[in-house]
């Protein structure tokens, strides 16, 4: 699985970590930064990321900022990306089964290490379920801006 990766300088103290279990899941990572703890706007990385998976160049997307929420507002932007920060598994495996989400924000400082990797392979071990909830994604899509 291709996962696009990004974070602001909030979310730089949990990339690495998040990063290596990613590569140790087998997955395939593409960082779109950011490449240091200096200040960085989150619209722009998460932007970088979302792309990507709109474009189908990734499969999925994971994110890291301060709160998670910024960052899920730029990916948000981009056409069929559905982004949301989860703050614990529970949301996380849900959003992925009920809601198809595409791509997952989580706040750095709102988790911690331990946490943030609980959420992120609830996100990965779930599948979207259809059905009724495809319904639903498709009424969401039809709400014009
Ligand atoms: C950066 O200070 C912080 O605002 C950002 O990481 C994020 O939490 C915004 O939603």
């Amino acid at each position: 699985m291709k996962i696009a990766f990004a974070c602001d300088h909030a979310g730089f103290i949990l990339k690495q970590s998040i990063i290596d279990h990613l590569k140790e899941r087998g997955c395939e990572v593409t960082d779109f930064g950011c490449y240091t703890p200096e200040r960085v706007d989150y619209p722009i990385l998460g932007e970088k990321a979302a792309r990507a998976v709109s474009r189908g160049e990734c499969d999925l997307g994971i994110l890291v900022c301060g709160t998670g929420i910024g960052i899920s507002l730029a990916a948000n932007r981009v056409r069929g990306i559905r982004a949301a920060a989860c703050a614990e598994p529970y949301a996380a495996d849900m959003a992925r089964r009920h809601n198809n989400l595409n791509v997952l924000a989580i706040g750095a400082r709102v988790v911690g290490e331990g946490t943030a990797i609980s959420i992120v392979d609830a996100f990965l071990d779930a599948e979207f379920e259809g059905g009724r909830h495809a319904k639903r994604l498709a009424m969401l899509d039809e709400i014009q801006p």
